[in-house]
């Protein structure tokens, strides 16, 4: 695992958006085989979607051979919500590219049998041959899509409910109202996203710097499910000053310097 440190969101932001499009760019250039990408919501993406969409905008991306699978989504909330991820995802990226309609694939919160959704969204990655990369962000209590706190690290694709703390910090989209926001949701597991042949997972800002701290260095528990990443070959934390301000000043210059080296 490699953690890349940028001053401001916004810088961090960018590498990540640069370092999406390089892959696109090096498998199309290699293999008429689509790219296979994981995508996340939140406030923590939006500027690296929007570099993203800068760049086919500019015609230096295309995304036409690119199938994604987004992380997670609400049980019950209607898909036309403005706060539904589905809602999200078009809003800040789907709706500003040329990504084919068919090969986008949300999870549908309001299926008839969310079990068989949940068991379909796993097959339907395996058919598109597994996800290449993984873009996540982190929850400020560590979590990794909706995998809380004790979700196992061999989880699939599920219903989970969320936790006290997830509401709360959520509730900032629903009106400051807890009792707005849906209990429940269907993620993707810890598995599902360990299995990706890369992972990079955002996190900037002070309220995501205890998570950072424990994912990083501390043991790898499914207290903290993004910790797993410590064990993924290709995975890749990507900070602001402000989420690396609690790790270890040995780890910060470690983490730096290993960039120097390795780029
Ligand atoms: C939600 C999502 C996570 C996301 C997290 C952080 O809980 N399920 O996938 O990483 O929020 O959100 P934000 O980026 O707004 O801090």
């Amino acid at each position: 695992m490699k953690v890349i440190i940028r001053d401001t969101k916004q810088e961090g932001s960018l590498w990540a958006a640069h370092y999406i499009a390089e892959k696109i760019k090096a498998k199309a250039a290699i293999s008429s085989e689509p790219f296979v990408i994981g995508l996340c919501t939140g406030s923590t993406p939006i500027e690296t979607y929007a570099e993203l969409i800068r760049m086919y905008k500019a015609g230096e991306l295309s995304f036409k051979n690119v199938i994604s699978f987004n992380m997670d989504e609400y049980v019950g909330l209607p898909k036309e919500h403005p706060e539904s991820y589905y809602s999200f995802m078009h809003k800040y990226l789907f709706d500003h590219i040329d990504q084919k309609e068919e090969n986008i694939h949300i999870l549908d919160g309001n299926a008839a049998d969310l079990v068989k959704e949940c068991s379909d969204f796993e097959a339907a990655i395996l058919k598109a041959g597994g996800i290449d990369l993984f873009l996540g962000g982190v929850g400020e209590d560590g979590h990794l899509a909706f995998n809380e706190p004790f979700s196992a690290f061999s989880s699939r694709t599920r219903i989970v409910t969320l936790t006290e703390d997830t509401l709360v910090v959520n509730s900032r989209f629903f009106d400051n109202d807890v009792n707005k926001v849906p209990k429940q949701a269907l993620s993707v597991g810890v598995a599902t996203v360990m299995s990706a042949k890369e992972v990079v997972v955002l996190g900037f800002g002070p309220k995501k710097a205890r998570a950072i701290k424990e994912a990083v260095e501390g043991p790898m528990s499914h207290y903290i499910t993004l910790s797993a990443m410590q064990d993924h070959q290709a995975g890749i934390i990507v900070l602001d000053e402000a989420a690396a301000g609690e790790l270890k000043v040995n780890s910060y210059k470690y983490f730096k310097a290993l960039e120097k080296v390795e780029g």
